[in-house]
């Protein structure tokens, strides 16, 4: 490699694209700002700066890893989401752009609500209960998930954003660690982004998705939408009245999940919403 910033950055765009990595130069001056701990900017003012050779033997591995198929997000260890920065690493999903539309409705139906005490079940990196724990200041969250190396993610994440007073994490089985608590018919909020895809899907899923992200964070049974199931049986007993279920799902399912809400009779105002790509991603329904 060539040793100026700018021209170790080119360098790498033009090595990403002949390996067929999509965005090249997106992915090649994110890393480098990992390298440098700069943000892109400053690739381009300080572009006759001479990397080190520690530096630059960092920034090919990372470029090789790239090119193997890892995921931008793993190698540089943080994500953006909701505006708010997320460690993530392999025990994580890499939190999705179309998750921020559930956040965003459930910020508006709960902002006016003087202290909400919202369930986030499979919490992941915690993206939705820590996003909901800084723009609803007096909320109260309980956060589940059923990998514990999954939940000690979500807790340094909790700790950067300094929202670890508002949330609980427990880990266990869906609602199953909210047993024994006495929290029946006092959640005013449970939300969820489960795992959605069936084997099938996810024998297809691209190789940089299938062969990093957490299995247990993509796979449902042998029908995508189970875990939906399960968590609209389980929000039953712990909603209030009135009290609002908000589940994210993966494309054609919404009309599946909407259809047994309404079979299942204990909600009402089922509703699905779109996501800014225009798939129908979110199905919200109230507790009767
Ligand atoms: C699709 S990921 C969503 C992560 C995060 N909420 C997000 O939206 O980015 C699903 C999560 O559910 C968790 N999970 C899978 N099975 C579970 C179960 N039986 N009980 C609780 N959590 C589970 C996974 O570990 C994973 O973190």
């Amino acid at each position: 490699m060539k040793n100026t910033c700018l021209e170790v950055l080119n360098q790498a765009v033009e090595k990403l694209r002949s390996e067929g990595v999509d965005r090249p130069r997106t992915n090649a001056e994110l890393l480098l700002g990992a390298v440098l701990n700069v943000p892109k900017i400053e690739l381009y003012l300080d572009r006759n700066l001479i990397l080190t050779s520690q530096q630059i033997e960092k920034y090919s591995y990372f470029i090789q890893e790239r090119i193997s198929g890892r995921p931008l997000q793993y190698i540089i260890g943080s994500t953006e989401f909701y505006g708010l920065e997320f460690k993530v690493n392999e025990s994580v999903l890499i939190p999705r752009p179309e998750t921020e539309t559930l956040v965003e409705e459930m910020i508006e139906r709960l902002k006016n609500h003087p202290s909400p005490k919202i369930i986030d079940i499979g919490t992941g990196s915690g993206a939705i209960a820590i996003s909901l724990a800084k723009n609803l200041n007096s909320a109260y969250i309980f956060a589940t998930d059923i990998s514990a190396d999954a939940l000690n993610v979500a807790k340094d994440n909790a700790r950067m954003n300094k929202a670890e007073d508002q949330i609980e994490f427990l880990f266990g089985d869906l609602f199953e660690p909210l047993q024994n608590r006495q929290l029946e018919g006092k959640i005013d909020c449970v939300v969820s982004n489960p795992p959605y895809l069936s084997q099938e899907e996810f024998d297809h899923l691209p190789k940089d998705v299938r062969d990093y992200e957490p299995v247990v964070a993509l796979k449902s049974g042998q029908e995508g939408i189970s875990f939906h199931k399960r968590i609209i049986e389980g929000a039953v007993d712990f909603l209030k009245r009135d009290g609002i279920l908000s589940l994210e799902m993966g494309l054609g399912q919404a009309r599946q999940v909407a259809a047994f809400l309404e079979e299942f009779d204990k909600f009402k105002h089922v509703e699905i919403k779109k996501d800014l790509g225009g798939i129908e991603r979110i199905v919200i329904a109230i507790k009767t």
